[in-house]
């Protein structure tokens, strides 16, 4: 989508977009006045060499005057000595300025990332926005390190070498730039080209991440089928894609740089040819002729690296555009409710509600139920009938289409929506842990909750034992996704992340579908322990976690086929449920 946008700016500096990236340097312009100032005044003291040697020469050297000539040799020390110490200041203070901004970047991209609604990440690859959270943004560091500030000092330079070159002998220094209408045509194909396969090179480093980060999370898959073979072909594509856009750029190097030396050396030899005349004829002095080719080597070398950087700035400039996209995306859910509620009573009511993921196929119809405080509703269904997506319309992780839901009688979307998500606590079956230890996975590092909080949680649904029987116990190291524990511990990790959090509304989306029967008198008693008391809506498929429930629905197809208690539904003359019982009794 905003692929279309950046291939209308590639074409110029987008000066609007500069200005929004150098805008993020504004806490530091400390740093970045120093810069500035030193980007300034290193350009004359840069061009102070040449023009003291060509002095030295004239004025002491061809005049055999010894004394002078160490005067002059102590000056150009000290002038090299100076204008090292300030190159130093300068470097230092760009890469210290962009690495700052790129420091305080990476956090707002973090933050917005994780402000965005789930939808976002349903259309979103993960290794893009990896992608534009770590290679974008180290991209954009280069508008400050290698953009900007450094190619106006490339400039500055450039302008007082001419300067200076002109004023000494505007003769010669026309013979010197007979070369350069060639160097700029040079210079232009190459800028051109390059920028090109830079792109190139950025959408395959995003691709190459996608890849990986897919394969890797689904590895068990990829080995479980064996079809490692075919991965590794996929990955040959987009790696030979990713070489390939690399070497072109290579090759655009190799060649220009070259040129620019034969450039550059044409011009030497045009300037000797023509300055050895002038000095036979008494026009140039002997100082001129040996300043001349530093002065030439000053000014093709800053023009040879423009080029670069200006394409670094290009890039840069994509990369922030980028990352930029990203952090304007406002795919959030409205916030507009104030409601902050410390503790809501948990009625829960469903009006005529109708939700489509996409807005086009409706996965829930006319959906209208009520829950009192308190009460238990169990949903049961084939896979795909939407069970998942009433909690997931319910936390308001995606906006009902048409019809209201009600918690306590008011509408959800008067709630503060943070306030209205820490109310109600969600288990899925599909457990997912952090790496960190046992403990930091139940609280989520939230320091209110205390060590003791957690152990009490976990002697109440009887999970302690096994905590405890872990190496290290509660400060067990678990690694990424949880992959060291089995499903049903990691479950019972889940239930004390719910209890510990005291929710008013309990969730569980088939909690206990991969529990081993051994384990399901726990997690059986666990979820007693845990429903007792809230409102609570259970999606399960076993009987016997559905059947205490107050209410049961029963869902196809995205529709409510029937409704009631046990007793009520087995009433029901072919009814689903029954159906279900009969199968599983
Ligand atoms: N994030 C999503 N984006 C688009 N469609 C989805 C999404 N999640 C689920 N669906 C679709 O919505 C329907 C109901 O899914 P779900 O509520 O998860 O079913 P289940 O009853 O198995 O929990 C399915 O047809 C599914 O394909
Ligand atoms: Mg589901």
């Amino acid at each position: 989508m905003s692929e279309a946008t950046a291939q209308q700016n590639k074409n110029q500096l987008d000066w609007f977009l500069l200005g929004r990236v150098l805008k993020q340097a504004l806490p530091y312009r400390k740093i970045f006045i120093l810069s500035m100032s030193l980007a300034i005044i290193l350009a004359p003291v840069g061009v102070l060499r040449p023009y003291l040697i060509q002095y030295t020469v004239d004025n002491y050297i061809i005049q055999f005057n010894y004394d002078g000539l160490v005067m002059m040799s102590g000056i150009i020390i000290a002038v090299l000595i100076i204008q090292s110490f300030m190159r130093y200041v300068f470097i230092y203070s760009t890469s210290l300025l962009g690495q700052s901004v790129i420091r305080d970047l990476r956090v707002r991209v973090f933050k917005h990332i994780n402000s965005l609604q789930l939808r976002f990440f349903d259309q979103t690859p993960v290794g893009r926005v990896t992608t534009r959270t770590i290679n974008d943004i180290e991209t954009i560091n280069n508008v400050f390190s290698q953009g900007t500030i450094t190619i106006i000092a490339d400039i500055l330079q450039v302008l007082v070498i001419l300067g200076v070159m002109f004023y000494t002998s505007w003769q010669l220094t026309l013979v010197c730039l007979i070369t350069v209408p060639l160097l700029i045509v040079a210079t232009y194909i190459f800028k051109e080209k390059i920028k090109h396969t830079f792109q190139i090179v950025r959408t395959e480093i995003s691709n190459m991440n996608s890849f990986l980060q897919e394969r890797i999370t689904g590895m068990r898959i990829v080995q479980i089928f064996n079809v490692e073979k075919e991965e590794l072909e996929k990955f040959n594509k987009i790696n030979d894609k990713y070489t390939q856009a690399n070497i072109n750029a290579i090759f655009y190097y190799a060649v220009f740089f070259p040129v620019v030396e034969i450039l550059s050396a044409a011009s030497l030899g045009l300037m000797v040819w023509w300055g050895a005349r002038g000095v036979l004829t008494d026009n140039i002095s002997i100082g001129v002729l040996i300043a001349f080719p530093l002065y030439i080597s000053m000014l093709f070398r800053p023009i040879r690296i423009l080029a670069d950087k200006f394409n670094t700035l290009q890039m840069g400039l994509v990369a922030s555009e980028r990352v930029f996209t990203l952090l304007d995306n406002q795919s959030k859910i409205e916030n507009k409710g104030s409601l902050l509620k410390e503790k809501i009573d948990g009625d829960i009511k469903f009006e005529k509600v109708d939700f489509a993921y996409d807005g086009e196929n409706f996965v829930l119809n006319d959906i209208s139920f009520d829950l009192h405080q308190g009460e238990t509703l169990a949903i049961v269904g084939s896979t795909g009938s939407g069970k998942s997506t009433i909690i997931n319309i319910l936390n308001r992780f995606y906006e009902i289409q048409n019809g209201n839901i009600y918690i306590d009688n008011i509408n959800i979307k008067d709630y503060e929506l943070l306030a209205l998500r820490n109310r109600i606590a969600v288990v899925l079956q599909d457990v997912f842990l952090f790496s960190g230890t046992v403990l930091e996975n139940i609280t989520l590092r939230d320091e209110s909750i205390t060590k003791e909080e957690v152990i009490a949680a976990a002697k109440m649904i009887g999970a302690d034992d096994f905590i405890q029987k872990l190496p290290n116990g509660y400060d067990y190291q678990v690694m990424e996704r949880g992959a060291t524990l089995s499903m049903g511990q990691r479950q019972l990790i889940s239930f004390i992340r719910a209890l510990v959090f005291n929710p008013d509304i309990l969730i569980l989306d088939e909690a206990t579908s991969s529990i081993d029967p051994e384990s399901e008198a726990i997690i059986q008693y666990a979820i007693e322990k845990l429903i007792e008391k809230r409102t609570s809506i259970i999606i399960a498929h076993r009987l016997s976690t559905i059947r205490h429930a107050d209410k049961i629905m029963v869902l196809d197809q995205g529709r409510i086929q029937e409704m009631g208690s046990h007793d009520e539904l087995l009433q029901i003359e072919n009814g689903h449920y029954r159906e279900l019982y009969e199968v599983q009794v």
